[in-house]
């Protein structure tokens, strides 16, 4: 290495660090060189790849040896990327005798090196460091920087003595235009393109369910490192898929025609009902501050209504009451004035860890395969919901893991895609728990 630690004396008073190695991967080692040959070097790629270690360690190795006194800044779009660089670089700055301080910006000294300090800020903190004039400066997810905060760094490019540019996405043009310097000017920069499979950091299983859980272009852009789509929303364009009529009930219904599923919420938040025959949405229901009993009441009446339709409905969690409710709904043959009522099935839907993605997935197919017709937004709400919901959903990496969640942007809701999924959620997504009425009530 970039031994975290070796070569640091230890000061009067300061217990000895401890050596904090790793042993570097063979694309890290390759970077270490590099670094020491030229002037900026540029690392691009997939996720997991040990780039934010790989810079931390050498910033530690800079401050307390090769560059005392420098000031360094490491500069990414969030604050979760800082956290990423801070949780490795703290552990030894402190064993350095160094003195961390977290806020309003993270930041550690190195007074007993010559005064040498680490400026961690997120693109939009970018203004609070900037009468700190850097000697170095580590850009992290640089694909992700806005064209502001790029126009910021580009000043102080040219008064750094180093540079390190990191990012697995390359959609920045700022970012593919350093990329092109460091590819056209060998002698002064140095690239390196390292995939997640090549970095060899993520474990064989751990990439095969990667593999099964992401669309190939996720897999594409986060774990080749493939500039292009990828990431973010996850419904390309359903508004094309969203040009039906709705309709009422006919007065004839052949039982089994129709088909509903319901995405239950407690009162305060949204439940989506929707009625489908075969992949089409020919009708939807959506409400608020209603309890359980009376939402039951209401979704027995609708498939009542449609011959007896069988509700699909997501069981998970508290939804396990509505489903109680509504099944035992499904049972009677008649209602409060003793008329004769058709019954029907509820099918209960437990998501899990597993099969959440994988059914986000299945659905992410239907739509690309244009399998799934929605009613027109111009008919208004609830189906202007539908479409906004579907075209906003988005797939979010977790800040420093392989987890990926997927939901409605902070602040807005997902009930009206979940009333999707369900639809899909038997025939399409092995490994969907879809239990019969005996299974669920064990
Ligand atoms: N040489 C190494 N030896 C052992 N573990 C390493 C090494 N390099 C990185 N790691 C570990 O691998 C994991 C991923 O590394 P890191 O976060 O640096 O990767 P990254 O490419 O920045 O990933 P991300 O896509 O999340 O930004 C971390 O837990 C890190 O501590
Ligand atoms: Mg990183």
């Amino acid at each position: 290495m970039v031994d975290a630690a070796e070569g640091t004396q230890a000061p009067e008073g300061v217990s000895k660090p401890k050596a904090r190695k790793f042993k570097l991967l063979p694309w890290q080692a390759w970077a270490h060189e590099a670094w020491a040959r030229v002037r900026g070097v540029v690392i691009t790629g997939g996720i997991y790849t040990g780039k934010t270690a790989w810079a931390a360690a050498e910033v530690y190795d800079l401050l307390t040896r090769t560059m005392r006194g420098a000031t360094v800044w490491w500069v990414a779009p969030e604050n979760a990327n800082i956290d990423a660089m801070w949780e490795l670089f703290e552990p030894w700055a402190i064993r350095a005798g160094a003195k961390p301080r977290t806020h309003p910006h993270y930041y550690a000294r190195f007074p007993l090196h010559g005064g040498g300090r680490l400026l961690g800020v997120t693109a939009d903190n970018l203004n609070m460091i900037l009468s700190k004039h850097p000697r170095v400066i580590v850009i992290d997810e640089a694909g992700r920087l806005t064209p502001k905060a790029w126009a910021l760094l580009h000043a102080r490019f040219v008064g750094v003595k180093k540079l390190i540019v990191m990012g697995s996405a390359t959609l920045a043009p700022d970012f593919q235009k350093v990329q092109k310097t460091a590819k056209t000017l060998p002698k002064r920069w140095a690239f390196r393109h390292v995939t997640t499979l090549e970095a060899d950091i993520v474990e064989a299983d751990e990439l095969a369910r990667l593999k099964k859980e992401l669309p190939s272009s996720v897999w594409d852009s986060d774990i080749l490192g493939k500039p292009g789509a990828g990431g973010g929303n996850v419904f390309k364009n359903t508004r094309r898929l969203a040009t039906l009529p709705w309709h009422t009930p006919p007065r004839k219904i052949t039982p089994g025609t129709y088909e509903v599923t319901w995405d239950p919420a407690k009162s305060s938040d949204w439940s989506f009902l929707g009625v489908w025959r075969g992949n089409r949405l020919v009708w939807a229901d959506r409400w608020q501050y209603e309890a359980y009993t009376e939402q039951t009441k209401r979704v027995a009446r609708v498939c009542r209504e449609w011959g007896g339709a069988t509700c699909i409905m997501d069981a998970t969690g508290p939804g396990g009451v509505a489903y109680d409710y509504l099944s035992a709904e499904g049972m009677r043959e008649q209602d409060e004035d003793g008329k004769e009522v058709p019954r029907f099935e509820v099918v209960p839907v437990i998501w899990t860890a597993e099969s959440k993605p994988a059914m986000v997935l299945a659905l992410e197919r239907v739509v690309e395969d244009g399998n799934l017709a929605l009613v027109d937004p111009e008919h208004g709400y609830p189906y202007d919901v539908v479409v906004e919901e579907m075209d906003a959903f988005t797939r979010v990496r977790s800040a420093s893991g392989l987890r990926y969640s997927y939901g409605a942007p902070s602040g807005q809701f997902d009930d009206g895609v979940s009333m999707v999924m369900l639809r899909f959620s038997g025939s399409l997504a092995p490994g969907i728990a879809l239990l019969g009425h005996e299974e669920a009530e064990e």
